[in-house]
């Protein structure tokens, strides 16, 4: 079984081939990120032109580095949603004329399930059941994976996602987008506590979370007087201090909750070091194990479209049909109704 992954549903256009007995044979990304940095923000029209600009050349490649011929593709797989409606168009329209033309079935995958899935990736993988927290630019959930398809939600953000709060943040502090990485620098010259923002909902006795409430309390801290470098530094360790306490504090009780012994993280903030040390302490004293996707997995790319997909036609799970030349994609996804939506 090998499958062609493709991944278009923000800023970044990844693809991959998955060998259901050799593994993962390659992959590619192509990051959008300094195309958007002058805006401070994804735009999401430049995003699907950009999309349209790199699928195919790195689609060849792929194959062309893999040895790979398209014809000896038994699928190909797209992020179905959620995401940017016009940028999941192009890796929908490109995944379903393949596939057509190849007479492959197309699937359309759930992001989210790609992000939590791609810990399996890598060796040791973990195994079932676990929480999955999902934290991105996009989404910060905690999930209680049963197996593959089987997803509970137990807690999520009512405003904006630990990515989108960091991104924020590092904006109101002067730094580039995306800022999270950025912001994670600053903040190792930094000192947390010099400033104090607020844990917001830590203490909610819920596994919901709110990060809106951060990007104001910096304005306010920023507008009381102007910062120095010293300061920048200080405040980036704060709000990185802040938003790392309530994941790690959400995470490990939603574990404890769940009488489970497996965490796994996954999404971009997931390449945060001070969370993966904070949960490391967290998870010892706790006697549970964190497991994360390799870093270039933590990010949107095609492996991990590619990898759900295999994992979905092993067991085999539904997968849409699609008979027909028509499709659609979902910028707005439950994750739980995965499978009944398909
Ligand atoms: O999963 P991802 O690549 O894209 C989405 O689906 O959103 O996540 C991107 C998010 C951005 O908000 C980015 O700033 C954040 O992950 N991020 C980080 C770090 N690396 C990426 N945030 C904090 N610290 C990092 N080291
Ligand atoms: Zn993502």
């Amino acid at each position: 079984m090998l499958v062609l992954g493709i991944e278009t549903s923000c800023d970044e256009t990844g693809v991959a081939l998955y060998d259901g007995r050799r593994g993962l044979l390659g992959h590619a990304v192509h990051s959008q990120a300094r195309l958007h940095a002058a805006y401070g923000g994804v735009v999401p029209e430049l995003a699907s032109r950009d999309h349209i600009r790199r699928l195919l050349p790195l689609t060849r490649g792929l194959l062309d580095q893999t040895g790979c011929a398209p014809d000896a593709l038994s699928a190909v797989a797209y992020a179905e949603g959620p995401g940017l409606a016009g940028a999941l168009l192009v890796g929908a329209s490109v995944a379903h004329g393949l596939a057509y033309a190849l007479g492959v079935p197309a699937m359309g995958l759930h992001h989210l399930e790609a992000h939590l899935l791609s810990p399996l990736l890598s060796s040791p993988a973990p195994a079932f059941p676990f929480v999955a927290l999902l934290v991105s630019g996009g989404h910060t959930q905690l999930m209680r994976v049963g197996g593959v398809g089987d997803y509970v939600l137990l807690g999520e953000t009512l405003d904006d996602a630990a990515g989108e709060a960091f991104d924020k943040c590092a904006k109101l502090l002067g730094l580039d987008y995306p800022g999270g990485p950025a912001l994670a620098q600053l903040a190792q010259r930094g000192v947390p506590g010099r400033f104090r923002l607020p844990r917001p909902m830590l203490a909610s006795g819920t596994l919901d979370f709110s990060f809106s409430g951060l990007k104001t309390a910096v304005l306010t801290t920023i507008r009381e007087r102007p910062l120095d470098d010293a300061d920048k530094a200080n405040l980036a360790a704060e709000v990185e201090a802040a938003i790392v306490e309530v994941l790690a504090a959400k995470a490990l009780a939603a574990v404890r909750q769940e009488g489970l012994a497996r965490l796994v993280v996954a999404g971009g903030v997931g390449a945060n070091l001070t969370l993966r040390a904070r949960l490391g302490e967290g998870a010892r004293r706790q006697g549970i194990a964190v497991f994360y996707p390799e870093l270039e997995f933590c990010t949107d790319n095609g492996a991990m479209i590619a990898f759900a997909a295999a994992m979905r036609l092993e067991r085999p799970l539904p997968v849409a049909p699609h008979a027909s030349l028509g499709f659609t994609v979902r910028p707005r996804w439950n994750l739980e109704e995965a499978d009944a939506t398909n």
